[in-house]
């Protein structure tokens, strides 16, 4: 069985995330999710506008998703990659170049990310 892991914050769900998530699974066979926890979203400077606990329940619907974890630091996706036995590492191409160093563990794959929608711009655009 091939295994996937990506990261992400995955709030407010729109289709730059399914599409990911989609593309994601194609890849192999199992996809976890590692998912940004409140306090290290707080670390990020990220306000989720969904608690932790509602964007993984939101997540765990989605055909795509076999597993969700949380992600609590920078520091842990090589221990995940190995505990979780993954094979490729996945995310979207803003962060291109970035987990580069994940290559002495596990394949790394930066997917383009969709265009013109982002978390950010919906909350921006409610605001109006
Ligand atoms: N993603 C994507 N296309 C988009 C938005 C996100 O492919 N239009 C991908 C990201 O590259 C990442 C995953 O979805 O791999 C989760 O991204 P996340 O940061 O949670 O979503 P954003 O909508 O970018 O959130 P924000 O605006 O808060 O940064």
């Amino acid at each position: 069985m091939r295994k996937i892991i990506t990261y992400g914050t995955f709030d407010l769900l729109h289709e730059g995330h399914i599409r990911l998530l989609k593309r994601a699974k194609a890849l192999g066979d199992h996809l976890t999710v590692a998912l940004s926890t409140d306090e290290f979203n707080e670390i990020k400077h990220k306000h989720a506008y969904h608690s932790y606990e509602k964007r993984k329940y939101i997540l765990e619907a989605i055909r795509y998703v076999d597993k969700v974890i949380p992600e609590i630091s920078w520091e842990q996706k090589s221990k995940d990659v190995i505990s979780e036995e993954i094979d490729v590492f996945v995310i979207g191409d803003d962060w291109k170049g970035e987990f580069d160093f994940l290559r002495n563990y596990c394949d790394v794959v930066y997917l383009p990310r969709t265009k013109n929608i982002s978390s950010t711009k919906i909350k921006k655009d409610l605001g109006k």
